[in-house]
């Protein structure tokens, strides 16, 4: 099977999940010396795995800045070299999404690392987001909530204030009881709510102390998805 867009065909071979193609796909877009921002989740799993290949393979010379520590544990274990915000600039971030809406803005967080997500992802000069074509939806919060990453001091005021925009929940771990921890030893709480309004629902939650980030990015962006057998972007 061939996989298209207007640039280039890429062969996936036997390859019949949407996910690995679109994530092999991605690591096609970064270039020889290139700083590229290493997104979280299960599709960009499949592009870190592709980068180390082309390291290994075709000699490409490039730094990983990663979004997590999943991500980090994913290009140390393939092989690319790790660098930091500190010492580079980031030319491309590939990171997933769990919705898109027409406008482009996304819904981000279902793997909690929303956080060091958008620092990453908002400070590339471009910036591609892949997933398959279900999570296109008409208005953000059609089956995942807006996630709130909440300094653990400031829980319950926050909560009370979330209250106002929809229904909180405090995400629970599954093997350990309590609360999920974030990579930078936060709490999350899952805002379920439809968002009318992306850009400002963003601003407003980021302005409540004690808020770190949320799950909204409404940052330039493009995104990479599969229809039909083809992989189609849109900007
Ligand atoms: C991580 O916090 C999330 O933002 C992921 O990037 C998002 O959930 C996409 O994950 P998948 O690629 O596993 O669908």
């Amino acid at each position: 099977m061939y996989c298209t867009d207007n640039r280039k065909k890429i062969k996936v071979g036997d390859i019949l999940d949407d996910k690995k193609s679109i994530g092999l796909y991605a690591a096609s877009l970064v270039n020889d010396g290139d700083v590229v921002g290493l997104g979280t989740g299960s599709t960009t799993e499949f592009t870190i795995t592709e980068l180390g290949r082309r390291i290994k393979e075709e000699g490409i010379s490039i730094y990983g800045i990663p979004t997590s520590f999943q991500a980090k544990l994913s290009a140390m274990n393939s092989g690319i070299p790790l660098s930091s915000l500190d010492e580079h600039d980031i030319d491309i971030a590939i990171d997933g999404a769990d919705e898109i809406d027409p406008k482009l803005c996304l819904l981000k967080g279902r793997g909690g690392a929303l956080l060091q997500e958008k620092v990453i992802d908002y400070s590339a000069k471009k910036f591609f987001v892949v997933c398959e074509e279900k999570k296109l939806v008409e208005e953000l919060g059609k089956d995942f909530p807006v996630t709130v990453e909440v300094f653990p001091l400031a829980y319950r005021k926050v909560f009370n204030i979330l209250s106002s925009y929809g229904k909180p929940v405090l995400r629970i771990a599954e093997k350990k009881d309590g609360p999920v921890i974030t990579d930078n030893g936060n709490f999350i709480i899952d805002l379920f709510t439809k968002v009318k309004n992306p850009k400002a629902i963003e601003n407003e939650i980021n302005n409540i102390p004690g808020v770190f980030e949320n799950g909204i990015f409404t940052s330039k962006c493009n995104v990479v998805f599969m229809k039909n057998g083809e992989i189609k972007t849109l900007r």
